[in-house]
């Protein structure tokens, strides 16, 4: 299999935990995007946070130590569902990148919404790569994962 790098963003730790089965799994590197604003504890803080963000069509600075891509054919790339979409900070992440020829598996934990509302937003970031559909990390079990990242 090619090499995978696991790259995810969590505010409350739920992506982090998939995300860590997953690295787990595939046996491979494993990031966590972190924003050098950090974002509120408090829910509704955080959500009119990100919405002005949302509305700004802002990027988030990102701490650095960022990994080298290069090195990597295969992102899985995982973060919460926020309005519907990723937080503003993965698009600085993955803007950050040349994807051209990788192929990038999204995963999107939610509280109902579900992983779609991402899929224009990942495809848009990820010029060049072969980007699938985002898969809903709320049900993704471990068994699932060699046969998702094939
Ligand atoms: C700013 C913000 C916006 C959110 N927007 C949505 C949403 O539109 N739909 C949804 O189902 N869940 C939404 N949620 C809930 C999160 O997607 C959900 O709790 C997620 O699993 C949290 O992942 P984390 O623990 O890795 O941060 C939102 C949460 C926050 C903080």
């Amino acid at each position: 299999m090619s090499k995978v790098l696991v790259a995810y963003f969590s505010h409350s730790g739920k992506t982090r935990k998939v995300a860590n089965m997953i690295a787990s799994e595939l046996q491979a590197d494993c990031f966590e995007i972190e924003p050098i604003r950090e974002y509120p504890d408090d829910e509704s803080q955080c959500i009119e946070v990100a919405r002005v963000e949302y509305n700004g069509n802002v990027r988030p600075a990102l701490r650095g130590g960022l990994p080298d891509m290069d090195q990597y054919d295969t992102l899985v790339i995982g973060f919460p569902n926020w309005h519907d979409t990723c937080p503003m900070a993965v698009l600085t992440f993955l803007e950050g990148y040349d994807l051209t020829g990788k192929t990038v598996y999204p995963f999107v934990t939610h509280e109902g919404s579900g992983p779609d509302g991402s899929n224009k937003n990942m495809q848009k970031a990820c010029k060049g790569a072969d980007v699938k559909p985002a898969r809903d990390g709320n049900r993704l079990e471990a068994k699932d994962v060699k046969s998702w990242i094939a």
